[in-house]
């Protein structure tokens, strides 16, 4: 590892993705922040410099445009920056029923949480595996281990970023690159700040982690090279039951919480 190890982070701009930000700069980790809120990420950078001297980059980016992924690899390799942990956190999800959703969004939403996180992957472990050491952290989420009658496509997404992670944590780890999902139940952030949200019933039975606490529990669990993380008793105790239960009553169970 570098003398000052430094994170990217992708979505850096809120929620869990600023909090594993300020968990970072915390350890005495530089950073590059990404997303597309540029002056958020610029006002959190300022912040970190003056709070703890953190060296930090903004790159301002949307990761759903065409060759995202590459764009951001080539300029942080531009910068010459070398990246130790790669933090795949920007993500999105919409609720509602499938048949009358936008497909524009859920296809968005597929090269997001799917195809830009897997891309990264891709690039950031080739210099990882070369130098024998780096930590990649997947925020999944413990949607990942249910599916989601109407927020199906975001569901799907997490169960594919757990799977990932699991087996690119079985094939790397050997050649010193550790790859960890972490997977927070609802947690406050900007997640839920859209129309629809509101509707969910199981919202209301849950308290909101904040997202502090997510991200200190991830980056420990990244830092010793776990490979999963779900994050609070309560999110573990519902990923548990859900394994009690037989698959084929599963989705119709949760179906009664995601009206
Ligand atoms: N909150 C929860 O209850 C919860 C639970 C489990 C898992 N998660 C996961 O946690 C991760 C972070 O979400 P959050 O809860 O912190 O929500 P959030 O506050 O809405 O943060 C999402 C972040 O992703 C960035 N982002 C979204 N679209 C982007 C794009 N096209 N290009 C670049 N960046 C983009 C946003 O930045 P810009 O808008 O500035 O681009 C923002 O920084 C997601 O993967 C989410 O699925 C959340």
């Amino acid at each position: 590892m570098s003398m000052t190890p430094t994170a990217l982070i992708t979505g850096a701009s809120s929620g869990i993705g600023e909090a594993l930000a300020r968990e970072f700069a915390g350890r005495s980790w530089g950073l590059v922040l990404v997303a597309r809120r540029t002056e958020k990420l610029e006002a959190l950078a300022s912040t970190l410099k003056a709070k703890f001297g953190t060296p930090c980059h903004v790159i301002g980016l949307d990761l759903t445009k065409s060759n995202a992924a590459r764009i951001l690899f080539d300029e942080v390799s531009s910068r010459n920056l070398t990246i130790d942990c790669l933090v795949n956190n920007a993500g999105r999800g919409d609720f509602g029923a499938f048949d009358s959703r936008d497909w524009k969004r859920d296809e968005e939403t597929i090269q997001l949480n799917v195809t830009v996180l897997t891309s990264l992957c891709h690039l950031f472990s080739g210099p990882m595996l070369e130098r024998g050491s780096g930590n990649i952290l997947n925020i999944a989420s413990v949607a990942g281990f249910i599916p989601g009658p109407n927020l199906a496509v975001y569901h799907a997404t997490k169960a594919y970023v757990l799977s990932l992670s699991r087996a690119l944590h079985a094939e790397l780890s050997s050649r010193g690159v550790t790859v960890t999902a972490s997977c927070p139940g609802p947690t406050q952030s900007e997640f839920f700040d859209h129309p629809g949200t509101e509707d969910i019933k199981a919202l209301e039975l849950v308290r909101f982690m904040p997202a502090k606490q997510v991200a200190e529990e991830a980056v420990d669990a990244t830092l010793q090279g776990k490979s999963v993380v779900v994050h609070g008793w309560l999110n573990k105790t519902v990923v548990e039951s859900a394994r009690l239960v037989p698959t084929r009553l599963l989705a119709p169970l949760v179906k009664q919480f995601m009206r």
